[in-house]
């Protein structure tokens, strides 16, 4: 039974719905971005648990995740580890070694280190659930994603392994797939794309499957997209 989370990238969009569905739920939620002001906004709102962190930086997955233990008073039932971005839409000649590095640290380096410190309590307990938010560039590509492409894949990568290592423990672990969503993720609103209270939904949802389940990979889509 998951009765508390700790949710990245909760200070816009996906993650933020994310947060607003789990405490409305009931349970105890830790929020994470780098925007101290609207984390605040969302704790007066859910009465969620908030804590600013840069997760660019190396360390800031550990310390993240020791704040989390502290202020839920143990380990998180369930990592929701959703903060990420593009900023570098383009073609591979453009492309920079900064860019590369900013989207590897936040998109999968400290996706991977929060599963890293999850894992260690999880294991010990013989439960838990990890989701990863991914996208469906991993399954469709596109021109000029390359970067943002690359990122993705490893985590999709890295997710499919923990997949196999977790499950002899009785851990879930689950890769999320979405396409496009409506979200300041873009600099142009997508009124056509998928509610972020849409995507969010989906995403809790696959926390409360029975016991007996694990969602492994869930890829959806709103119904305007056709890269598939
Ligand atoms: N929107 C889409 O069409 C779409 C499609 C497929 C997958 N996704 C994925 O879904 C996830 C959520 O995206 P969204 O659409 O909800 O975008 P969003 O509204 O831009 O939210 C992104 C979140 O990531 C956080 N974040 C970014 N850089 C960070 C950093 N250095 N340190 C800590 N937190 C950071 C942001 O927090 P701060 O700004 O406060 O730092 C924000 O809370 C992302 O992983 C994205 O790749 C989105």
């Amino acid at each position: 039974m998951i009765k508390s989370v700790l949710v990245t990238g909760a200070s816009s969009g996906i993650g933020r719905d994310v947060v607003r569905q789990l405490c409305a739920r009931g349970l105890a939620v830790v929020a994470t971005g780098r925007d101290a002001e609207r984390l605040a906004a969302l704790r007066q709102e859910t009465g969620c648990y908030a804590a600013s962190f840069d997760l660019s930086q190396p360390e800031a997955p550990a310390e993240l995740y020791a704040a989390a233990r502290a202020a839920l008073g143990g380990p998180p039932d369930a990592l929701v580890n959703n903060a990420g971005f593009n900023r570098r839409k383009g073609p591979v000649t453009d492309i920079t070694a900064v860019e590369l590095d900013a989207h590897m640290a936040v998109n999968f380096r400290a996706a991977a280190l929060l599963c890293r410190e999850a894992m260690r309590d999880m294991l010990t307990r013989k439960a838990g659930h990890i989701i990863n938010v991914v996208s469906t560039v991993v399954w469709h590509k596109a021109e000029h994603y390359s970067v943002y492409c690359a990122s993705k894949c490893a985590l999709h990568g890295f997710t499919a392994c923990l997949i196999k290592e977790a499950r002899p423990h009785g851990i879930k672990v689950t890769g999320v797939y979405p396409g496009g969503t409506d979200t300041p993720f873009r600099a142009l609103e997508r009124p056509d794309y998928m509610k972020s209270e849409s995507a969010a939904r989906m995403i809790v949802d696959t926390l409360f499957v029975p016991d007996d389940v694990v969602v492994h990979e869930l890829t959806f889509r709103p119904m305007v997209e056709t890269n598939f």
